[in-house]
């Protein structure tokens, strides 16, 4: 019976963030992105990191840092700040969804 009121809020909640999230809304806002990130979120400036395929939940909780500041950095402490709920949850949805291909 537990597991499946678990089994339950765990599907709520993927789900909920699924429908929550706007990917094409997320890939325009990330032109303010691109210069560092690239559009795709392969990274085109040396310093800054690859964000195409990392997790989603991890994306959004790093702008979240950014805003908050309790991750500080000088550039994405800006960039951050702007950033509303909705822009965060579009933008990690949008390079969460970038797929990559690793070749070792
Ligand atoms: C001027 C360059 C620049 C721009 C523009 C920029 N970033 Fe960044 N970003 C960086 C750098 C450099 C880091 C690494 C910062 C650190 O060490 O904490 C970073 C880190 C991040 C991280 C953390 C990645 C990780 O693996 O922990 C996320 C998420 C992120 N940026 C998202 C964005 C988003 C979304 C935008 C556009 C709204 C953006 N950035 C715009 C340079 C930039």
């Amino acid at each position: 019976m537990r597991c499946v009121a678990v089994a339950v809020t765990v599907a709520l909640m993927l789900s909920g963030s699924a429908v929550a999230a706007d990917a094409a809304a997320g890939k325009a806002k990330a032109a303010a992105c691109a210069a560092c990130h690239g559009q795709s979120g392969i990274a085109t400036a040396p310093d800054a990191p690859n964000l195409a395929g990392q997790p989603e939940e991890y994306l959004g909780a790093q702008l979240k840092a950014y805003r908050s500041g309790a991750r500080k950095h000088e550039v994405m402490s800006l960039m951050a700040k702007p950033l509303s709920d909705a822009d965060i949850a579009n933008l990690a949805a949008w390079f969460a969804s970038q797929q990559i291909e690793l070749k070792p």
